[in-house]
């Protein structure tokens, strides 16, 4: 099985490690702020300094996960690891449903009871939550993260480090826009816009950075 270095300390990255666990990667060194809170990780060594030096100092035999759930801290790490060549693991929960046809890409989390139906697409470094249903031919784009027990009807697509939040509901087809934040408990009726913010049901758009 693979050995991870992983990157993260707070409760997303408590699931990452406890999917880690469950199929049977040895996590060997973890960079983790505060590393108190973290499940017991027989063996791993546990650093405290910044990103950069932790990345260049890890093996090359070993594989990267990043397990911070912040969306713009990923996607700095991500670009550190991808320059440096380098390469992630990917973590499928063993309750997950993964069916045919459906493509999980480098990087990626699929937590416990997460369900990536048929032909669904999961492009890197993105995050399907627990209990989330990745409805048949979705399309997940890199690095967005899907909360807990978020519902994404068939063909629904999601740009890069788009957010859906805990228990959101995307009816068929919807497109979601790069950067996008959809709100827990949204109903997303329509198509979002890039970098906007959107909640409620159904969802309307509160704020828009671009
Ligand atoms: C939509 C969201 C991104 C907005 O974040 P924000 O810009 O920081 O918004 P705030 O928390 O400042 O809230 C602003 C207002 O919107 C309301 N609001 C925020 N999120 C809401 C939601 N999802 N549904 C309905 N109302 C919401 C707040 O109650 C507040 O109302 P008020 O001004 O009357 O007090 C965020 O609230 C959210 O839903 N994030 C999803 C979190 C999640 O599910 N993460 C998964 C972790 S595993």
């Amino acid at each position: 099985m693979d050995e991870i270095a992983l990157l993260g300390a707070g409760g997303h990255a408590k699931v990452c490690i406890d999917v880690a666990n469950a199929v049977g990667a040895t996590v060997s060194r973890i960079n983790a702020p505060d590393a108190s809170s973290l499940p017991a990780m027989e063996g791993a060594e546990i650093f405290q300094g910044p990103d950069e030096p932790f990345i260049d100092a890890t093996p090359p035999s070993a594989l990267f996960f990043i397990a911070v759930g912040n969306l713009a801290l990923r996607r700095k790490i991500a670009a550190m690891i991808e320059t440096r060549n380098r390469s992630c693991a990917t973590l499928v929960a063993p309750s997950a449903v993964q069916s045919l046809g459906s493509e999980i890409g480098e990087g990626v989390l699929v937590a416990p009871g997460a369900i990536i139906n048929v032909n669904a697409q999961i492009h890197a470094h993105a995050v399907i939550n627990t209990g989330a249903v990745v409805e048949h031919d979705s399309f997940i784009g890199e690095g967005a993260f899907v909360g807990p027990g978020a519902v994404l009807c068939g063909g629904a697509r999601i740009e890069e480090w788009a957010m859906i939040g805990a228990n959101a509901t995307l009816m068929p087809g919807v497109a979601i826009g790069a950067g996008a934040r959809i709100g827990a408990g949204a109903l997303v009726t329509k198509d979002v816009p890039a970098a906007a913010t959107v909640f409620g049901a159904p969802a309307r758009v509160v704020e828009n950075d671009d």
